[in-house]
């Protein structure tokens, strides 16, 4: 494929967060170069017929973990085959949470490791989000130098071997605020968990559905109300709540955006289509994650946050562990299962099929959901998340008329399961464009390793759109 070529899609509806309109997209040395009915087809341009489609930006997905190591294993997806399910599934970038590097490294360290990576591998445009793991005035001092290279947001974790305390988190909210970056949390109480995990074990309560047991909502929900107050207390520090799974956290979530803080909100497909229930399946250990699948009221009242506004962007949190491994290294025991789902090709058509085709969400929100906000939040805005004259021709075509089942033998990750096998969806990603180039159509990968950029994000600003 040439990536210089110019490209028409003709005849789809063209759908930003804004709004939508029935337009042809003319495509020009990868950027959005005019959108209006009826574009005259130029000479040597490649034509794709989007009649009966939906045109829409391409998704970005901010929570990925490709390559990560977790002490126990290596997750099975590297920036190659992670990027190229991504692509096969409409989604032209990625932002991946680095994973913990050695105790006491620095921040530029694990940058340099997800270069080293991604560089040559990545099939979509990608970035990273940096991680805290240690406070000490050599990480204050550092932070400005990863904002200048372009990694405008961080993960705290509460939870884990590099868990923050208070103090930490205070000292980390105020520095990234104070230099224009967005502090992103993994939210789950590490005393509860230790404190239930150490009692089902002693118990001999081993079973998969004991890792729910050990994480209940309560214990994800106290700790978003911890950062959402400590963030206020830190000079109102722009805070986003990764992966929410629970009605009780996202209750908290409403009260802070109710009082007008600079909070936001992800949720991802899992805790939107899948349940607890699972955990009592012959084959549960495909759905340790953390935090865990919940019941169906707390998956309605995720559904109504998407509704009704509260919930600004789903991503997937992509972190692929064979199915035959969980099995090996857990050995009968949830607590050494290694945590994580796969799912960056399934993002979009799950949401589509299950919010727009259901009718709980308009196409618009759709987009927002799934590219606009991503692009706003983490600094990639106008460049990427939305179909305008000048910006990166990154676009997904979905046909709502066609349908899909989710099958992962017609996946593209390295994984060997779908935890979405069998699903009915109401939809088909018909193609998938990066910068004009197209890297998914009729079925057909057609993209390369090594192609996609490493995208400098600007720094955090919300006034900015
Ligand atoms: O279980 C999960 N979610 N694994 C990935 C790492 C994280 O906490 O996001
Ligand atoms: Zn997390
Ligand atoms: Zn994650």
């Amino acid at each position: 494929m040439n990536p210089t070529k110019n490209v028409l899609i003709k005849n789809g509806c063209v759908v930003n967060s804004t709004g939508q309109t029935q337009a042809d997209v003319l495509i020009v040395n990868g950027k959005f170069e005019h959108i209006a009915a009826d574009i005259p087809v130029p000479d040597t341009c490649e034509v794709i017929d989007a009649t009966g489609c939906y045109v829409m930006p391409g998704g970005i997905d901010v929570h990925t973990h490709f390559n990560i190591d977790v002490g126990i294993a290596s997750s099975c997806d590297d920036f190659f085959t992670g990027t190229r399910a991504a692509a096969c599934g409409g989604t032209t970038t990625i932002i991946d949470h680095m994973g913990f590097g050695p105790a006491g490294c620095n921040l530029h360290h694990q940058l340099e490791v997800y270069h080293g990576y991604a560089r040559d591998k990545a099939v979509v445009d990608y970035s990273f989000h940096g991680v805290i793991q240690h406070i000490d005035d050599a990480i204050i001092d550092e932070i400005p130098s990863m904002v200048d290279e372009g990694i405008s947001s961080f993960k705290l974790y509460l939870t884990y071997l590099y868990k923050l305390n208070d103090s930490d988190i205070l000292r980390a909210l105020q520095r990234l605020n104070e230099v224009g970056a967005l502090t992103t949390v993994h939210p789950e109480n590490d005393a509860v968990i230790a404190q239930r995990r150490a009692d089902f074990l002693t118990a001999g309560l081993t079973a998969p559905l004991y890792h729910a047991r050990s994480r209940p909502p309560e214990c994800e929900a106290e700790a978003i109300a911890r950062m959402i107050n400590l963030a206020r207390l830190s000079g109102n520090a722009p805070l986003y709540i990764v992966h929410l799974s629970n009605g009780l956290g996202l209750d908290y979530l409403r009260l802070a955006k109710v009082r007008h803080q600079q909070v936001w909100v992800e949720t991802c497909p899992q805790y939107l289509m899948l349940d607890e229930r699972l955990y009592l399946r012959e084959d549960a250990l495909k759905f340790i994650l953390s935090p865990p699948l919940r019941d169906v009221r707390d998956q309605d009242a995720l559904w109504c946050g998407i509704s009704d506004g509260t919930i600004d962007v789903v991503a997937t949190d992509h972190c692929t562990f064979p199915y035959q491994q969980r099995v090996a290294l857990s050995n009968g025991d949830f607590s050494r299962c290694p945590n994580g789902l796969p799912g960056v090709e399934n993002r979009l058509l799950l949401l589509f099929s299950a919010g727009v085709m259901s009718g709980r969400i308009s196409p618009e929100r759709f987009v927002s959901l799934t590219s606009t906000m991503p692009a706003q939040l983490f600094g990639l805005w106008p460049q990427k998340g939305c179909i305008v004259v000048g910006a990166d021709a990154d676009v997904v075509i979905i046909d709502p008329q066609a349908s899909t089942t989710i099958c992962h033998s017609e996946l593209h990750d390295n994984a060997d399961y779908s935890p979405y096998e069998g699903m009915e969806c109401q939809g088909k990603i018909r193609h998938t464009l990066s910068r004009g180039e197209t890297l998914w159509s009729q079925g057909k990968f057609t993209g390369t390793a090594g192609r996609g950029h490493f995208l400098k994000r600007q720094p955090f600003n919300y006034s900015d759109f």
